[in-house]
């Protein structure tokens, strides 16, 4: 069966904010599929960032969509804010949700779609009941909070399970944290179509390691 090509979503906390507005019509230019928002309040995960103004730029200088990862307490209460910002698709963890269901729906009816985020240690049963809900999971494969952090291999079987329940739901399925074309190579045939990357993509030459990439989707298994 051939592997479908995979789609990118370029971490913005990674890139050279001395030059964002460069940074970001390279990423264009290059044919990044998402440009990937950040978004930690100093309390769920121990960092702060990305601001208001940083997504001023980033949509003001492009028309690729951005999905926006609320690592925050009570994502509920900004939904709507960065809705309002441009977020075209927006994931709230499911460790930080107290009302996931509702938000999910709240997402959805403002148009945007709706995803839903797990932490390493967190299970795919833990999210079973949400998953008719969301458009989009986001399996975290580092510990969230920061780049540059070390891929936590224990998270490979929930890949593949969540991979197969993909299919059974319609749920796209993006992997964040220390991804690299080696790991993209080992992920797409389990069933994972999106990938965000930061410190990876941003050492080398973002645009020669995107068209790599790419070219690992429509090979044969
Ligand atoms: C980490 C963030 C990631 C991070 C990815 O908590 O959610 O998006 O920027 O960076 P790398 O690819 O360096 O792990
Ligand atoms: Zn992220």
């Amino acid at each position: 069966m051939p592997l479908p090509i995979p789609k990118i979503h370029p971490s913005i906390l990674s890139a050279n904010h001395g030059d964002l507005r460069e940074e970001i019509l390279r990423l264009t230019e290059a044919g990044a599929d998402f440009m990937h928002m950040d978004v930690m309040d100093g309390h769920f995960v121990e960092n702060f960032g990305l601001g208001t103004e940083i997504f001023k730029t980033v949509r003001k200088h492009t028309n690729v969509p951005m999905d926006v990862h609320l690592m925050v307490q009570n994502p509920a209460r900004h939904i709507e804010f960065f809705r309002r910002l441009g977020a075209e698709v927006i994931y709230i963890h499911a460790e930080a949700a107290t009302q996931a269901t509702d938000t999910l729906a709240k997402i959805r009816g403002m148009g945007a779609k709706a995803g839903i985020a797990i932490s390493p240690e967190t299970q795919p049963e833990h999210i079973a009941p949400l998953l008719p809900h969301c458009d989009c999971v986001l399996v975290m494969t580092v510990v969230p909070g920061f780049s540059g952090r070390k891929f936590v291999a224990d998270t490979l079987p929930k890949i593949e399970t969540l991979g197969k329940l993909s299919h059974q739901h319609g749920f796209t399925l993006c992997v964040d944290g220390d991804i690299n074309p080696d790991r993209v190579r080992e992920l797409l045939p389990l069933g994972v179509t999106n990938f965000v990357i930061g410190s990876s993509l941003f050492e080398h030459d973002p645009a020669q390691m995107l068209r790599e990439i790419k070219q690992t989707g429509g090979n044969l298994l």
